[in-house]
């Protein structure tokens, strides 16, 4: 059973613990290496809780990598609206035309042939690799990464990689040479319902013998060290809603880098010693060679990324004066309010638009 394990008693412990307490999320319904593989993907930024409906909707739209693969960009980004990290739907999406191209539409097997599709990082490699197919493994993500550490006491950075592989080569000792899947998965189980981050119930913990953390010191949640998070630059930015005949001007935003290929209203920062009411007027003319009549300011909206925040400034008006819109690059368009929702938009145009009068 977990033959190739050198603990093998422990190793024996967790998969009977996952066997018993593996909760019923969506993506565990059956082994689709497509749908392991999505659900990796969603759960890299994101909390289960909130990973599960968008894993429902995705695959309900997008039940096989082919169905994905022939899927304009627009409509995947429209179901991932709202789940962050654009730039991860943008490259499963790839991956998936990459996967029908050149493997037929099947999954290869190996973290190394896995790896070498658009947006596969090491963990996703692994994750798949070993969820899908079995393969012998360790796949560690934030919650196991922390299991990792309190087992073994380690107390440098977890974000570091040479902690990372440290943590990896301990967790190797534990691998089964069956069943590796279930034994990942298991762990990552364990961190997010035993060992949380602030509160590890470690009498109700498998691993408790084995633990160092709960062995040696008063406080297991000490480990891994809180360590100072960068600060997160903060965005102040004028925004303008200029309608012409019933209709918005909107953009799109290039397709990589913050918020790729979302739709959003014009606007940026303004420059050293200009007013926001001047930043509007000036960026509408700059992209769109339009002056807004009665440019009246209607609120502010603020929003924290991931990344950074922004506190945008809400400006409304009509527009006055010949255009040099639709662009052929598609970048600007006149669009009516129910062909702007159709769009995949930022979180933060979102609450714009909430601020409007209809
Ligand atoms: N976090 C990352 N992958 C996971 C999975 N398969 N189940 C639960 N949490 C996870
Ligand atoms: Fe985490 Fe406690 Fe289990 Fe150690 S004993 S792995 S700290 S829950």
């Amino acid at each position: 059973m977990s033959r190739g394990a050198k603990r093998p008693a422990a190793t024996r412990r967790l998969l009977r613990w996952f066997d018993r307490h593996r909760r019923a999320l969506p993506w565990r319904r059956n082994r689709d290496p497509y749908r392991v593989w999505v659900a990796e993907v969603l759960l890299q930024q994101t909390r289960v809780a909130q990973a599960a409906p968008y894993f429902e909707r995705f695959v309900d739209r997008f039940p096989t990598v082919e169905e994905l693969a022939r899927a304009d960009r627009e409509e995947v980004l429209k179901l991932w609206e709202g789940a962050g990290y654009y730039g991860r739907a943008r490259r499963l999406h790839e991956a998936a035309r990459a996967v029908v191209a050149q493997y037929g539409g099947r999954l290869p097997q190996t973290p190394e042939a896995l790896s070498r599709l658009p947006g596969i990082g090491p963990y996703t490699a692994a994750a798949v690799a070993t969820l899908a197919f079995d393969a012998p493994v360790v796949a560690l993500e934030a919650n196991g990464l922390r299991v990792a550490a309190r087992l073994t006491l380690e107390r440098g950075d977890l974000r570091r990689p040479v902690v990372r592989r440290r943590l990896e080569r301990a967790l190797a000792a534990y691998l089964p040479a069956e069943r590796a899947g279930a034994f990942n998965e298991g762990i990552m189980e364990l961190g997010e319902t035993v060992c949380r981050p602030v509160a590890p119930d470690c009498p109700r913990c498998p691993l408790r013998t084995e633990c160092r953390a709960f062995r040696e010191l008063a406080n297991p949640a000490s480990v891994p060290t809180a360590q100072a998070r960068p600060r997160r630059p903060h965005v102040v930015a004028a925004v303008v809603v200029v309608e012409r005949n019933g209709r918005w001007l909107v953009r799109r935003r290039p397709p990589t880098g913050l918020l790729g290929g979302l739709w959003e209203f014009p606007g940026g920062k303004p420059r050293r010693g200009e007013s926001l009411t001047a930043a509007a007027r000036r960026e509408l003319r700059e992209e769109a060679g339009l002056t807004a009549r009665e440019l009246t300011r209607v609120g502010v909206v603020r929003h924290a990324y991931s990344h950074f925040s922004v506190e945008l400034h809400v400006f409304q008006g009509t527009a006055a004066g010949r255009t040099r819109t639709e662009r052929p690059d598609a970048l600007l368009r006149w669009m009516t309010p129910p062909e702007f929702d159709r769009l995949p938009r930022p979180k933060a145009t979102i609450k714009v638009l909430g601020l409007l009068t209809p």
